[in-house]
């Protein structure tokens, strides 16, 4: 078991509490300071697209020892500029998984370190948790239950939220996550990683009628989803036409990507709807990378009217990692009374359902 919560700083408040959050679970460092009092008092990202962009994917190695170079001065730059000094902070909430086990044990190590120098609880916090909550961030906050679309780089998933750690597990990908398959699209159009971004770039000069793909798995009832096919269909209309410099042209490949979009984002909001109507909730919470997308927002705005339901998400830079989601979860989970035990664990997979409700004293 960690320490015991040490005395409250005065200048924080008696019952406020001030976290430090980590995040390094891929290819961006992200460190923020979360007061319960006050809300977010300061937060840092730095991406390693630069690293990786040559490979056209994060590359697992490259990512660790990034994160070992970031990580401390970043946290001493967000306390710096949050004006916090080590003795007022109350914890510390570091991504304990899923993710890269490496670029997991960068952040799990110095959120342990520091949290055994300072004499501070910490907590390992799930990094689609931290998706999940990042709209509680925003003034106006979604309110519990609700339905939450996580979808980002590795995950796409349809989750029941009652409450604060209390996850059902509704439906998701059987293949490829939503990102991934914008990552896979954009590379087949030859653009960059990570391509989610770029797609909806090129997807805007695109004519939305001159293709139509796919949308998986929305003709049988059912939540799980599956991106595989769309992106062999992609790839079979980019191969059909291919000119001799090796792409489409440029006005094919707006085409092609504003189809590719189009489809995915008519699939989740098919899929969102469903799951509003299964549960009876009137709350839909977007959270992930892809939940930065324009038109998936716009779509799902449109079709959640006609239901009299809402939704909600993360202002545009936290959709993706951030560490901001990092230091919120873990600031829930550590007023809470939970914490980990010191020894240094990260868990690579780890199914959301398996988390404990707030209520629970459960070691995470
Ligand atoms: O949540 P995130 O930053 O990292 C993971 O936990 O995976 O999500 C990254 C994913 C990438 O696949 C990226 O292409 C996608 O989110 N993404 C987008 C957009 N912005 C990021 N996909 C579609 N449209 C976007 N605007
Ligand atoms: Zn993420």
């Amino acid at each position: 078991m960690g320490h015991d919560l040490k005395a409250r700083s005065k200048i924080n408040g008696p019952d406020s509490m001030r976290v430090l959050g980590i995040e390094t679970s891929c290819d961006e460092t992200g460190i923020a300071i979360y007061d319960s009092e006050l809300g977010l008092l300061g937060d840092a990202l730095y991406s390693q697209i630069d690293v990786h962009a040559e490979y056209g994917g994060v590359v697992p190695e490259l990512a660790s020892r990034d994160h070992v170079r970031k990580t401390l001065p970043l946290i001493r730059q967000v306390m710096a500029e949050s004006d916090t000094d080590q003795s007022q902070i109350d914890g510390i909430a570091y991504t304990a998984g899923p993710g890269l086990v490496g670029a997991l044990m960068v952040g799990a190590c110095v959120g342990r370190a520091l949290a055994y120098a300072w004499g501070v609880p910490a907590i390992g916090v799930h990094h689609m948790e931290g998706h999940l909550l990042a709209p509680m961030l925003e003034d106006e906050p979604p309110e519990y239950p609700f339905v939450a679309l996580l979808v980002s780089g590795g995950h796409t998933q349809l989750v029941k939220v009652d409450n604060l750690g209390e996850y059902t597990l509704l439906g998701e990908s059987l293949d490829d996550a939503a990102g991934e398959a914008f990552d896979k699209a954009a590379k087949m159009l030859d653009l960059d990683y990570p391509g989610g971004p770029r797609i909806a770039a090129l997807a805007k000069k695109g004519d939305r009628t001159r293709f139509k793909f796919p949308r998986p798995m929305t003709d049988r009832p059912g939540l799980d989803m599956s991106f595989s096919g769309l992106k062999t269909f992609t790839l079979n209309t980019v191969a059909a036409h291919t000119e001799a410099d090796g792409l489409p042209d440029d006005q094919t490949s707006a085409d092609i990507a504003c189809a590719f979009e189009e489809a995915v984002v008519a699939t989740l909001v098919i899929k969102c709807r469903r799951a509003l109507k299964e549960t009876g909730f009137s709350t839909l919470v977007i959270a992930g990378g892809v939940s930065a997308n324009i038109r998936l927002r716009e779509e799902l705005e449109k079709a959640l009217k006609k239901l009299g339901a809402k939704v909600f998400y993360a202002r545009h830079e936290f959709c993706t990692d951030n560490g901001a989601m990092i230091a919120y979860a873990g600031c829930q989970r550590l007023e809470a009374g939970q914490s980990s035990s010191q020894a240094i664990k990260v868990r690579p997979r780890w199914p959301m359902e398996e988390l404990p409700p707030l209520r629970s004293a459960e070691e995470i």
